[in-house]
């Protein structure tokens, strides 16, 4: 007597369409928490920096320009961060204590380096896959009328950086298909190109 109901090839076939569905709940599974995941973390991602560095402080309350520090900006692709003998041209002589008379914290760890000769290990809060182009240079023209907040929030009331943008390619794309409204003025260029090799080249 044969226990078997079913022939031997519907059982194989039986067995690999479970392996199959089974493969693509795993994959699909980690690929939809990957992305949706990704998604939720990188927009407002706001990492600990090495030394308690203050926009607020610095480009808010002294009004120290974006440029000063990130001079690459309006040159090429990055924008650059200053160097600890960028930040010992104000702190050789800025040496401010707190209530205790303490020096202040972070600038006691910016002496550190500073006498260590060892760079700041600052944890990159934007960075896009390698695949996808970005440059500064080509966003920061008279005729966009962008300046950093537009892309990065309002960097100078922040005392720690936060990502206010996902970086996504819906949200480059969401921009570049902007139509002029009323109020844009004469002479200003809202769209710009959204064929793929414009960012992936
Ligand atoms: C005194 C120097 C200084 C000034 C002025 C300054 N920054 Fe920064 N900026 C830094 C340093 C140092 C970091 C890295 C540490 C951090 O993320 O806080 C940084 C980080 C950033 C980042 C995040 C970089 C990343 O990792 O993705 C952005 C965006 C930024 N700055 C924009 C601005 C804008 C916009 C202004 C003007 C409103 C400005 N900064 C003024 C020194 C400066
Ligand atoms: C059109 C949007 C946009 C504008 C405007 C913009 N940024 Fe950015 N910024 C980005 C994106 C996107 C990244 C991530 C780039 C990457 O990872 O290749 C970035 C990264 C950075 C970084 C870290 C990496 C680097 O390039 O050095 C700093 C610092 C920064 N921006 C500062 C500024 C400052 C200062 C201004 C204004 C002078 C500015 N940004 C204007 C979109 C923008
Ligand atoms: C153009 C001058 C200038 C540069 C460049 C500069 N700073 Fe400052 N920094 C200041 C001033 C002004 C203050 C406010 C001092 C005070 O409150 O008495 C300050 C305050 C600080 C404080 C104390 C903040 C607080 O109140 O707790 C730290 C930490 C600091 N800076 C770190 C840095 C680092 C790190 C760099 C380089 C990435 C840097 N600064 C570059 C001018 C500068
Ligand atoms: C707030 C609006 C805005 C956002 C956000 C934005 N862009 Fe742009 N982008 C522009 C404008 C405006 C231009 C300039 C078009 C011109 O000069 O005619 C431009 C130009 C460019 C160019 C140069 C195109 C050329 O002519 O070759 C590249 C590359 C680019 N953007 C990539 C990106 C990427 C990647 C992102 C997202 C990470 C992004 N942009 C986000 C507005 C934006
Ligand atoms: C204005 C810039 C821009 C244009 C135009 C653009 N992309 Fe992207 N693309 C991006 C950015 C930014 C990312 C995300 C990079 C990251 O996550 O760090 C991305 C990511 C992707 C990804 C990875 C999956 C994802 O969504 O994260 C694919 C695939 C892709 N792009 C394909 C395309 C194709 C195909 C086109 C043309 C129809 C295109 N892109 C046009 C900027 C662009």
């Amino acid at each position: 007597m044969d226990s078997t109901i079913f022939t031997r090839a519907f059982d194989r076939r039986v067995r690999t369409l479970l392996a199959v569905l089974g493969i693509s709940v795993v994959v699909g599974g980690a690929f939809g928490t990957h992305t949706l995941w990704q998604a939720n973390l990188e927009q407002g991602y706001m990492p600990a920096q090495p030394i308690d560095f203050s926009h607020a402080v610095m480009a808010g309350k002294h009004n120290i320009d974006c440029l000063y520090c990130h001079t690459q900006a309006l040159k090429g692709p990055h924008a650059g961060l200053p160097t600890v003998s960028d930040c010992m041209k104000c702190h050789k002589e800025i040496q401010t204590k707190d209530a205790e008379g303490k020096l202040k914290h972070g600038l006691a760890r910016l002496n550190e380096h500073w006498r260590e000769k060892k760079p700041i290990e600052w944890v990159k809060v934007h960075d896009l896959a390698d695949f996808a182009y970005f440059d500064h240079s080509r966003h920061l023209q008279p005729h966009t009328g962008l300046w950093c907040q537009d892309c990065h929030g309002d960097i100078e009331k922040m005392d720690r950086v936060k990502r206010v943008n996902s970086l996504k390619m819906g949200w480059c794309l969401e921009c570049h298909m902007q139509a002029p409204t009323a109020t844009t003025p004469a002479g200003w260029t809202t769209r710009a190109p959204i064929n793929c090799s414009t960012c992936h080249r």
